[in-house]
């Protein structure tokens, strides 16, 4: 299969996503991208013995070093960026250095700001493994760490130099991880791109059974969607806090389940219905598409409601949302399956309506 590239298109920061199979054997497609003569390979210790000796091949002549990281959410932290940072002197790593983030979206958010921070700024470039990071996390430029405060409070702006996802290192993702993966492919057919929503449930079979073409058909449909809002919007003023459709009700969910009860993708898929369910409560969307949207979910085995759970605590988790401004519950609304819009002063009753029927049939 040949890989497909595309474009993030940011003037003199624009750079190339690479797509398809077994792509970090195919090291001339990446080098390219290293500019000075260090290179620091930031990863974790799942992700180490299944991909690590593959990127390393691929950097014969370049001054590199590898640093391993715990796997998991709790270790995106400041201390671990604060190794990274470390590793990088032990190296002699100067302002043409680049970090290589080679794993999911906690290794990528994490690497991306060390690299954001070190010298003010050096390269990065990620090779994200889950599906998740590889349709969401890796494009963009969002990075960041948590605090014991909360998820990604501390975190910068900055752009990769290149992504390179290899649909090959997906065969090793456990399945519960895929499928949250697929979550966020939903969403941009929910929000954006009613034929790829119908693509996607003609090819939902296909993509439970992960067959490369069609995975890697998918992932590139996702990038080319978030490439054109962060294009059109990288600071997020407007266009690009669409992309948080299901967002703010999944976050809540996951701090009311407590972290780890449910993925971040998990959280999202019975947030989208959440938020579907609310903008056909309210006469925005139309009822039918939100039945369509938790069948398409359903099929992809992503949960589609969350019972039981205090409806009372979720509106107020939700009103500590980031993206509210001033007090007001700002969300993240549908107009039914291809389109979505930002509301202010959402009414809160009506919210709670929904909450409280979390469980009845959909
Ligand atoms: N920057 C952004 O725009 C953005 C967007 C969405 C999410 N995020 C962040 O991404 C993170 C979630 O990312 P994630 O879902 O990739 O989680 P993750 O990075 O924790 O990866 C999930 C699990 O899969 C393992 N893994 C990774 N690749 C593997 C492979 N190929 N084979 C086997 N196991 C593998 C990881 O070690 C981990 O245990 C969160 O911290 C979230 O805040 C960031």
């Amino acid at each position: 299969m040949t890989a497909l590239t595309l474009d993030v298109a940011l003037g003199v920061r624009s750079y190339p996503i690479h797509i398809g199979l077994d792509l970090l054997g195919d090291s001339a497609r990446w080098r390219g991208a290293l500019r000075g003569r260090h290179v620091l390979i930031v990863t974790n210790e799942t992700v180490a013995p299944l991909y690590l000796a593959r990127v390393q091949a691929g950097l014969a002549g370049f001054d590199h070093a590898a640093l391993i990281l715990p796997d998991g959410e709790e270790h995106k932290t400041l201390a671990h960026v604060g190794d990274v940072f470390d590793r990088l002197a032990a190296l002699g790593a100067t302002r043409d250095a680049t970090i290589v983030a080679l794993g999911g979206g906690v290794i990528g958010d994490l690497a991306g700001f060390a690299a954001a921070c070190w010298m003010r700024g050096i390269d990065f470039v990620q090779i994200p493994t889950t599906l998740l990071a590889m349709v969401d996390s890796s494009v963009g430029g969002k990075t960041g760490v948590n605090l014991p405060a909360g998820k990604n409070l501390v975190g910068a702006f900055h752009q990769p130099r290149a992504v390179l996802a290899d649909t090959a290192t997906l065969s090793t993702l456990p399945v519960r991880e895929y499928r949250a993966g697929l979550a966020e492919v939903v969403k941009y057919g929910a929000i954006g791109d009613a034929t790829l929503f119908a693509w996607l449930e003609a090819n939902a079979d296909a993509l439970v059974a992960r067959e490369p073409a069609v995975v890697a058909e998918a992932i590139a449909a996702s990038c080319r969607h978030k490439a054109g809002v962060v294009a059109r919007d990288e600071h997020e003023h407007g266009e690009r806090a669409l992309l948080n459709f299901g967002h703010t009700f999944g976050h809540a969910l996951e701090t009311a389940t407590g972290y780890g009860t449910l993925l971040h993708g998990e959280a999202v898929a019975i947030g989208m219905v959440l938020a579907a369910r609310l903008s056909s409560s309210l006469r925005r969307a139309p009822t039918e598409d939100a039945q369509r949207l938790a069948n398409l979910l359903a099929a992809f085995g992503l949960p589609t409601m969350r019972q039981p759970s205090d409806p009372q605590r979720l509106v107020e988790l939700m009103r500590l949302d980031k993206k509210n401004l001033a007090g007001t519950l700002r969300l993240i609304l549908w107009r039914g399956i291809g389109a979505a819009e930002i509301v202010a002063g959402v009414d809160e009753r009506a919210i709670l309506a929904v909450l409280e029927n979390n469980g009845s049939a959909l």
